[in-house]
């Protein structure tokens, strides 16, 4: 015992812990295996709810059959939206969503899905088949509308001029009665203007967007923004970022607008990453690196959570190289795609492309990555899981009558209580993990999480990355004791366990209790857990 615990202390100095815990722990320093320290007098920013955002494309299903059945539908509807999704975003506070793409956002013309249903116009779909258009730009503001949740609208810089997209901000948002477009929108049964406020301008524009380089893109960008109509309210203008790693569109982009004083005009800059990588290393080709979503195995399974825990090089490469056309950092991150991205075959039925199924492992990518984003809450304004229900990292699964919510909303639900609230440095110290890596050793962090303040109230959420080891952590809130708290976690012995139609319950968070010592918490964090505590402060 006496030599375990001796190992341990070594471990532990190995990443300079031993002395900290050794004083604290003088009860529970035989059980104690990591450390946590939160530390209020550090604030990081705001946790913008933004970051908690959804995004829907008129892709496979997650429009139609997904958000919308139709007013005629048997499936319980408001006005031809899915009620069922509507109370699920209802209870998550869903704060913002975008809309209608991705990829179809630069081949659609909001023109042909206003109006009554005789005059929508059915067009090729990017994706495949074709749209009905049927749900449109009224259809999603009243959706938005219904869930409480700010529009998105992402505009078409590809296919349309300039003029289009300055006619798309007029019907949404100019006061009643004054023009062109406010009068169609009063005759389509809205006559209050929509104020939507985020516009994203392009999409993947060094893509399916167009295929730009930077500074083509820069050139599109101005001749789209430059005196768009704004009545009187701010417009927050995302210009299309980086995929990925790409810090050479980052630079480049951020230059071309800095040489023509546009810096002050974008809001916001784009960043989409999907963890889709899970080869360690054998490969980096799109199709041949992704796996399975249900059947993979340990190192799958660790892959997964290192190359989701990328994001945070991610955010971090990015703002740096942002900071030398914008040294205020006047622009901020807009992460409005990511998730995991797993290889066909786990589709809900043919016609519903990109979907697949999420597990317990799925719910551990949302837990770090929203974590990251807290960690970063000065630099990103705004994220979307792409995409909120019948596609990649999904929220929900749907099929005609048939519903799930999928372990990623147990996490967003578990997560709510750092929306708006202050994120503050918090340190993790905790063994870290060791992976064969196809011959070659791979570790990942013992634990990692985030914590943000309310008031007198911390909330903590930590993910043990672990496959099999369980770890007893002492929380301690740095000048400050904690009174009490609760908690939940969100665990299942089967790392592969996921919700489907016939089992919609296998993945769901239960309620812990918080064990104080103190003014402090000795907690038990399971293997392969996301568990959210939360703490009232004395
Ligand atoms: O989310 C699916 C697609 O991924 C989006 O349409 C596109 O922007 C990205 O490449």
């Amino acid at each position: 015992m006496l030599s375990d615990r001796r190992e341990f202390f070594k471990g532990l100095a190995a990443y300079g812990l031993a002395a900290g815990i050794a004083a604290r722990s003088q009860t529970a320093a035989s059980q104690v295996q990591a450390h946590i320290e939160i530390l209020p007098d550090e604030p990081i920013g705001t946790i913008a709810p933004e970051i908690y955002g959804h995004f829907i494309e008129h892709l496979g299903g997650v429009i139609y059959d997904g958000v919308w059945v139709g007013p005629d539908s048997k499936i319980p509807n408001d006005g031809g939206i899915r009620r069922a999704v509507i109370d699920a975003l209802k209870a998550i506070h869903a704060p913002v969503v975008r809309w209608p793409g991705g990829c179809f956002a630069d081949s659609y013309n909001w023109r042909d899905g206003i109006g009554a249903e005789t005059e929508r116009k059915p067009r090729t779909n990017f994706w495949g088949g074709t749209d009905s258009n049927a749900f449109g730009t009224q259809e999603f503001l009243r959706f938005s509308t219904l869930i409480g949740a700010k529009p998105y609208l992402a505009a078409n810089l590809r296919g349309l001029p300039a003029w289009n997209f300055n006619q798309w901000v007029e019907y949404c948002n100019s006061p009643a009665g004054t023009t062109e477009g406010s009068k169609e929108r009063a005759a389509q049964g809205h006559p209050e203007p929509y104020d939507v406020r985020y516009w994203g301008v392009g999409n993947e524009s060094w893509g399916c967007g167009g295929n730009f380089t930077p500074e083509e893109y820069a050139a599109e960008f101005r001749r789209f923004t430059a005196w768009v109509p704004r009545y009187g309210q701010p417009l927050d203008l995302v210009a299309s970022g980086p995929n990925s790693g790409e810090v050479d569109w980052t630079r480049r982009l951020l230059h071309a607008l800095a040489d023509k004083r546009q810096i002050f005009d974008v809001y916001g800059l784009s960043l989409h990453y999907y963890t889709w990588n899970l080869s360690a290393g054998r490969t980096t080709d799109w199709n041949l690196g992704k796996r399975d979503a249900l059947k993979f195995d340990e190192l799958e399974w660790y892959e997964l959570l290192a190359q989701g825990s990328v994001m945070e090089t991610l955010i971090r490469d990015h703002w740096a190289v942002m900071e030398e056309s914008d040294p205020l950092h006047h622009i901020k991150l807009i992460v409005d795609e990511w998730g995991a991205w797993y290889r066909p075959g786990t589709e809900i039925g043919p016609k519903y492309i990109l979907s697949q199924m999420l597990t317990l492992r799925d719910a551990l990518l949302s837990g770090l990555t929203l974590d990251i984003f807290h960690r970063h809450a000065d630099k990103v304004a705004m994220a979307n899981a792409a995409q909120l229900i019948n596609c990649l990292h999904s929220l929900m699964l749907a099929s005609e009558d048939k519903f799930a919510l999928t372990p990623v909303y147990h996490v967003f639900k578990m997560y709510m209580a750092h929306m708006g609230a202050q994120s503050i440095r918090t340190e993790f110290a905790a063994p870290p993990v060791s992976y064969d890596r196809n011959g070659k050793p791979g570790t990942l962090w013992g634990l990692s999480g985030s914590a943000s303040v309310s008031g007198k109230n911390v909330t903590l959420t930590v993910v043990n990355p672990h496959a099999s080891r369980a770890l007893e952590a002492e929380i301690v809130v740095r000048g400050a004791s904690i009174a009490r708290g609760n908690g939940q976690v969100l665990t299942n012995a089967d790392l592969h366990a996921h919700n489907d139609f016939q089992n919609p319950d296998v993945v769901h968070p239960d309620e812990v209790s918080v064990k104080l010592d103190g003014g402090r918490v000795i907690h038990r964090f399971p293997p392969a857990s996301v568990t959210a505590l939360y703490l009232a402060l004395a």
